[in-house]
């Protein structure tokens, strides 16, 4: 896929992942950004950094559904159609399970899922306007492989999985390319509060990404073919799995209490 002239749509593309993402499709040519979060605080730097590019930000909540719709209105009557939906932003919150509060469960899924799910269904209507559309989705590792204390997170990520796979197929005779993004930690705001270390960086989980997608590939794992082999090995032997993570227990516990970002 060649991106050059492609008009892009990125939900949290002002931070983190999403950030740097803005910034490989700005360099590979691509001609309209727009970008959605909460508080478009990483927006006026972009601005900065880029003034020729076309960036347009729309301050909305991925939660609200009349804010995904107004997003898409504004992108129809700016722009008429675009070509490629990236669906990052996300939000965790992590911990023994029956303390993550009823707020923090709803708002997981309503962000990392439901409004993963319902933007793409209104921004079809646009995309398939395009001679290439894509939809790239931010899952994760624990989407893959689903660990202890971080239960919610991880359905919401395996979700945004099978959403991928599905639409896909769906749309084959559309030619929509759907392609999931699968990142390990990597050193984000989001993980602050995790106190890892040695995470990928965000511009290379970015770069990877966007190279995948302009190779027209379907899955992207970070975290080495270690990860992969981990993942088929999770689906084939689950009892083992459970074993090898026992083993880890305590300190998976323990280093997740804190680990939110909302
Ligand atoms: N970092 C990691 O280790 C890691 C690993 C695997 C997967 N991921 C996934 O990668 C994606 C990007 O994460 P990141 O690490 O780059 O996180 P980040 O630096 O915290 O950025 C998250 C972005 O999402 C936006 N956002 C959060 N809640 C939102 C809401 N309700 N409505 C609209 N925008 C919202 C944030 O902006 P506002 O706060 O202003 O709304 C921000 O722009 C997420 O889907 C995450 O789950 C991250």
């Amino acid at each position: 896929m060649n991106l050059k002239n492609r008009k892009v749509l990125i939900t949290g593309g002002d931070k983190g992942i999403g950030k740097e993402l803005t910034k490989i499709f700005i360099k590979k040519g691509a001609s309209h950004i727009a970008i959605m979060s909460r508080s478009l605080t990483g927006l006026s730097e972009l601005k900065k950094e880029y003034p020729d590019v076309n960036l347009l930000g729309v301050k909305g909540d991925m939660s609200v559904t009349e804010d995904l719709k107004k997003l898409i209105a504004e992108i129809q009557q700016s722009w008429g159609s675009f070509d490629i939906l990236i669906n990052n932003a996300g939000v965790i919150s992590a911990g023994d399970f029956e303390s993550i509060s009823d707020e923090d469960v709803v708002n997981m899924i309503q962000v990392n899922l439901t409004g993963a799910i319902l933007l793409t269904k209104y921004s079809l209507p646009l995309l398939l306007k395009s001679d290439a559309p894509a939809v790239m989705n931010i899952s994760s590792g624990l989407g893959l492989i689903g660990m202890p204390f971080y239960g919610v997170y991880a359905a919401t990520k395996a979700g945004l999985k099978q959403f991928s796979d599905s639409l896909r197929r769906e749309y084959a005779p559309h030619n929509l390319n759907v392609i999931c993004v699968y990142p390990t930690a990597t050193d984000t705001d989001m993980m602050t509060s995790s106190g890892r270390e040695n995470m990928d960086s965000p511009a290379m989980v970015a770069q990877e990404s966007v190279a995948a997608l302009e190779r027209g590939e379907i899955n992207i794992v970070f975290g080495g073919l270690q990860r992969e082999k981990d993942a088929l090995f999770n689906f084939a032997h689950p009892e083992k799995m459970d074993e090898s993570i026992a083993k880890k227990y305590d300190d998976l516990k323990k280093s997740t209490q804190n680990h939110r970002a909302m």
